[in-house]
């Protein structure tokens, strides 16, 4: 007999065997599932994978955080020709962009259009967390192999913003990575990836592992941390002090001190000079690890080139000019008339070097994506010793001429000659 809100013994066995059995059916179907997946805890990512059988596709699930610029997973055990699935935003940040791409080893990854896929789910959640759910066509032959430890890398872009649907959109260079091996063995039935198995709830492993990379330190999640760029880093800081520190104190030399001082210009030109080529080093070496800057083609390269070319013939072309005039001066002769012109063109041009490397130090940083607080840091900082330096040399100008003037009347010479560096302005 049953009693209303007690149930008999009988009724309560059925009731846990009943339970028991939906458990169980659950458990299985889990189990049964062909899937391996990875839950990253450093990054807070899920990745899974199912390789229908008699097929040559390949199912994927990811769920990770939309705080990266961009996700990344490949196929194999380094970037180079392995194929990769990068993740981002879409333009609208309702959904994903999917980009597979693949890099020769030397640049970063460029989408490949002969990869197709199919999105069967992309989405941003409420808990910004990307989630696509999408198959990659004839993407087992891109696998390294297929067995229980197939090698896999992963890797999350910058925390930058990029909404794009744009499948060869620009990616920086990414903040971490790892490797991992998935079991695709265990991964291959059919099925695909059912919601059960990677929903938002999921934070473990199934069939794959992090696995140690030879790249130094890793975090105890097994996550590497890129390290500073130091090329780059080198390029923009050591162009900055040239043009902020060096090439305001050798213009300055040049114009304060008169030509008893000629060497002493040409030592602060020799270090300004040898600093900007030395700087120019660690740029083209940079250059060479982009697609954009490959071709040497960008703006910021071009004048880049242009000024550096400029000052090096300007920087031969001063030790000509008081070459000529010393050697007038031992013959006790007045240099040629034209010398004046070779001076002037030689304060001119570089002058003109400077504020086109001052520039392009700014196209640099715009180039290198740096952020906008650091650019405007930059121009008003350059803009700042613009501003002070200007009424500091109108100065030094007008004091040089004064005095001497002044040593010209003491002296009863009439003409002023060409070695004064600061005559003929
Ligand atoms: C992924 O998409 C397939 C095909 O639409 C679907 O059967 C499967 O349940 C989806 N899986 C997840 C985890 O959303
Ligand atoms: C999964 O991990 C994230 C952080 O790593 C945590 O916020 C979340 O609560 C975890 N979810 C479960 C179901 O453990």
């Amino acid at each position: 007999m049953l009693l209303a809100g007690r149930p008999s013994p009988s009724s309560r066995w059925l009731l846990q065997w009943l339970v028991l059995c939906i458990s169980y059916i659950h458990l299985t179907r889990a189990q049964d599932a062909a899937v391996s997946s990875l839950f990253v805890p450093d990054t807070d990512t899920v990745v899974a994978f199912n390789l229908p059988p008699d097929s040559d596709d390949i199912n994927f699930y990811v769920r990770t955080p939309d705080w990266y610029q961009y996700t990344a997973v490949g196929f194999g055990t380094k970037m180079a020709d392995s194929l990769m699935l990068v993740l981002y935003a879409s333009e609208d940040r309702q959904g994903v962009t999917v980009s597979p791409r693949t890099t020769s080893g030397n640049t970063e990854p460029t989408y490949s259009p002969t990869i197709k896929l199919t999105i069967h789910e992309s989405l941003i959640n409420a808990n910004f967390d990307m989630i696509v759910n999408a198959t990659c066509h004839g993407c087992q032959s891109r696998l390294v192999r297929i067995d229980a430890a197939s090698p896999m890398i992963f890797a999350v872009g910058p925390a930058l913003d990029l909404s794009s649907d744009d499948l060869d959109a620009r990616i920086r260079r990414h903040t971490a990575y790892g490797f991992f091996t998935a079991d695709l063995l265990r991964a291959t039935g059919p099925g695909g990836i059912p919601t059960g198995i990677v929903g938002p709830s999921t934070n473990a492993s199934s069939g794959a592992t992090i696995v140690a990379g030879s790249d130094g330190e890793a975090t105890p999640g097994g996550i590497y941390h890129d390290k500073s760029r130091p090329r780059a880093v080198a390029h923009g800081v050591l162009y900055a002090i040239a043009v902020l520190a060096f090439a305001p104190l050798d213009t300055l030399i040049a114009g304060a001190l008169g030509p008893r001082w000629a060497w002493m210009h040409a030592g602060t030109a020799t270090v300004y000079f040898l600093f900007v080529v030395g700087a120019l080093v660690p740029g083209v070496l940079v250059s060479g690890e982009h697609v954009a800057t490959q071709q040497f083609r960008t703006p910021h390269q071009i004048l880049g080139f242009i000024s550096v070319v400029a000052m090096a013939i300007m920087y031969f072309w001063g030790f000509a000019v008081s070459r000529i005039k010393r050697s007038a001066k031992k013959r006790g002769q007045e240099p040629p008339q034209n010398t004046r012109h070779l001076a002037a063109v030689h304060r001119w041009v570089s002058r003109l070097v400077w504020l086109l490397l001052l520039v392009n130090v700014g196209l640099g940083m715009k180039l290198s994506e740096q952020r906008l607080v650091l650019i405007l840091a930059y121009v008003a900082l350059a803009l700042g010793i613009i501003i002070v330096l200007v009424p500091v040399y109108f100065c030094v100008w007008k004091c040089s001429r004064h005095r001497r003037k002044k040593e010209e009347q003491e002296q009863g010479i009439e003409m002023p000659t060409i070695y004064d560096h600061n005559y003929y302005r």
